[in-house]
């Protein structure tokens, strides 16, 4: 058990260095790095706030608000580079259905929401992170057209409302295991009108083990800070990826957050076999990479890109 639910709506995120375990109904058998507790759970299996926060000075983990993408001055420093190539694709490949309702999944702070929003479209937004969709509804309170919900996007269902939606940043490999990844799309399908388009943004990685280790400054409260964003572990038995990733001061050399990340593997051929083969319910329109260029790839292939699908 990775994910802990908390009694206020939250969640508590297990660091990979700690366990889980059920004791029958009433209690959780925590294993972390200063040792075992038992912590009570209430009858839907939920922590309360307090020991959720007991937990996190601890060091079991943290509450999913504590997460970067809980942290708006954060996030926002963080992911705040240039999209002129990502709106400028998206706004070439929706304009026929500019008019129309369309759905940001994992929207964040509105990174693309927002802009796209001004240039008119009428767009949702649903993320899980309680902050960031706060925020993104006190900036979207003068600009009635969009809105913006805290849900889980395996989880969202408005059957027929959209008739376009897109997931931009590699949002997709949050969906921690296949079957939330299958329910995501069956809830898309619902989601979208008939022959809606969906472009979503998913890196594939074809050696889930081989290890990585990205890094970039950015500047946050007049201070510079590095991060880095690296591979920790691949489970064969859950298939998933663990990243981690630490926020450096870059003067003194002091860490200011550290976060475990856990992703499901999503190969191609998995894309192929559950979206678009024959039967299922999608088709695939087209590939590009980060500049919206078409373009082929194989099961080899290592990079970013855009998928164009289309519900049948
Ligand atoms: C890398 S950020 C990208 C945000 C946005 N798509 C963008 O391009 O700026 C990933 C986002 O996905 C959200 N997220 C992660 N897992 C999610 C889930 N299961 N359901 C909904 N949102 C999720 C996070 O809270 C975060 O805001």
């Amino acid at each position: 058990m990775r994910i802990i639910p908390v009694a206020d709506g939250r969640n508590f995120v297990l660091d990979p260095l700690a366990k889980a375990v059920p004791v029958g109904s009433e209690g959780l058998l925590l294993d972390g790095v200063k040792g075992c507790h038992l912590v009570e759970v209430d009858f839907e299996g939920c922590i309360s706030s307090k020991t959720a926060s007991w937990l996190e000075e601890q060091d079991y983990g943290f509450r999913d608000d504590i997460s970067i993408f809980g942290q708006i001055a954060l996030a926002k420093a963080l992911f705040g580079w240039d999209a002129s190539v990502e709106l400028e694709g998206l706004q070439t490949h929706l304009a026929g259905v500019k008019h129309l309702l369309g759905l940001d999944v994992g929207c964040g702070y509105g990174r693309l929401l927002i802009p796209l929003t001004r240039e008119g479209y009428q767009i949702d937004g649903i993320d899980q992170s309680f902050a960031l969709i706060k925020d993104l509804n006190d900036n979207l309170a003068f600009q009635k057209q969009s809105r913006a919900f805290c849900v889980r996007m395996e989880e969202y269902i408005s059957p027929g409302a959209y008739a376009y939606a897109y997931a931009a940043m590699n949002t997709i490999r949050y969906l921690q295991t296949k079957f939330s990844f299958l329910r995501h799309f069956r809830c898309m399908r619902e989601n979208l009108q008939p022959n809606g388009i969906y472009l979503f943004c998913i890196s594939l990685v074809p050696e889930p083990n081989k290890p990585y280790d990205i890094k970039w400054q950015f500047e946050y409260e007049n201070q510079k800070y590095e991060i880095h964003w690296s591979f920790h572990s691949y489970c064969y038995l859950s298939e998933q990826i663990t990243e981690k990733i630490e926020i450096w001061k870059t003067k003194k050399k002091q860490m200011i957050h550290r976060e475990y990340q856990i992703q499901g593997f999503y190969p191609l051929s998995l894309l192929e076999q559950e979206l678009w083969a024959e039967k299922k319910d999608w088709i695939l329109e087209a590939i590009y990479d980060l500049c919206f260029h078409p373009i082929r790839i194989t099961k080899d292939t290592r990079g970013t890109f855009w998928f164009k699908i289309r519900s049948r």
